[in-house]
């Protein structure tokens, strides 16, 4: 059976005033179904970079990614709006993912109008349902986004990219901006999240102790290269590559875990 995502030697190099960086070079992996792979490595590693290719928001040199059976990158006019509509992303910064002036009730709408989701008559309950669901209380609505708390705003962030009832949802370091305490809370909604409607991540994190708390498997990146990839369990227990062992060894509670095992 052919994987519901795969990414297929994906490569990409940014060139500036005679210099150049290779952000990605031959990166490949498989995603299933109601899965989440993590993407770890250090600052500059190329993370953002796949995220962004892969959510189309800049081009890649070279390479495929299959999605939902589709040669996606090469998708273009309706099949590309259909599609788009399976892939949604929740970024780190939750300031600048939001039009200054929304409110929470345009944030969420906007995408319910925009795919034509349900019917517009329907539009102010299923607000409402997709509130409660990521645990806001539906008077909320009229509030501008830009004044809630960092949580709450990762919250409506969640709650808009479910709004069009993804298969795929694409985190960027989602709670790396978040207080130790709302982290866990945003992480277990979105493990309950996956496990009601079997949507698939990937979820882009420095923070080897964050991926261990929803992610099934993790890609261990190091300059632009997959240089680890397998189960979470086995990699944090017995870590191959230096990469690895450097992420595990910056999160302090990993540390302490991986001596109990020994
Ligand atoms: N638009 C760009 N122009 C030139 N170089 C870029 C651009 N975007 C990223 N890079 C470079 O590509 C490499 C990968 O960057 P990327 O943002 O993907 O890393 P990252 O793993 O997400 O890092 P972080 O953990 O700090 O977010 C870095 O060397 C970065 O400087
Ligand atoms: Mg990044």
């Amino acid at each position: 059976m052919t994987p519901f995502f795969s990414v297929s030697h994906l490569s990409k190099r940014y060139e500036w005033e005679g210099r150049a960086v290779q952000a990605l070079a031959d990166v490949s992996f498989t995603l299933e179904r109601g899965e989440t792979l993590g993407l770890a490595g250090p600052s500059g590693c190329g993370k953002s970079t796949l995220a962004r290719i892969i959510m189309r928001l800049s081009p890649a040199d070279s390479g495929q990614v299959r999605f939902e059976d589709q040669d996606w990158l090469n998708l273009r006019g309706r099949e590309l709006r259909a599609a788009r509509r399976r892939m949604q992303m929740v970024f780190q910064d939750t300031h600048g993912a939001f039009n200054p002036r929304a409110t929470v009730e345009d944030a969420i709408g906007d995408p319910l109008r925009i795919h034509h989701v349900v019917a517009s008559g329907q539009r102010p309950y299923e607000i409402t349902r997709l509130l409660e669901r990521v645990g806001l209380s539906p008077d909320m609505g009229k509030r501008p986004v830009l004044h809630l708390s960092g949580g709450q705003r990762q919250r409506v962030a969640i709650a808009r990219a479910i709004a069009c009832r993804p298969s795929l949802l694409v985190m960027d370091e989602p709670v790396s901006a978040l207080d130790i305490s709302i982290r866990a809370q945003i992480l277990e909604l979105l493990v309950s999240l996956q496990s009601e409607t079997g949507l698939s991540c990937l979820f882009v994190s420095h923070d080897l102790a964050v991926i261990r708390a929803v992610c099934h498997r993790v890609a261990i990146m190091e300059s632009g290269r997959i240089v680890e990839y397998g189960q979470t369990g086995r990699i944090i227990s017995s870590p191959q590559s230096d990469t690895a062992k450097r992420l595990i060894a910056a999160v302090p509670t990993l540390r302490l875990q991986d001596k109990n095992h020994v």
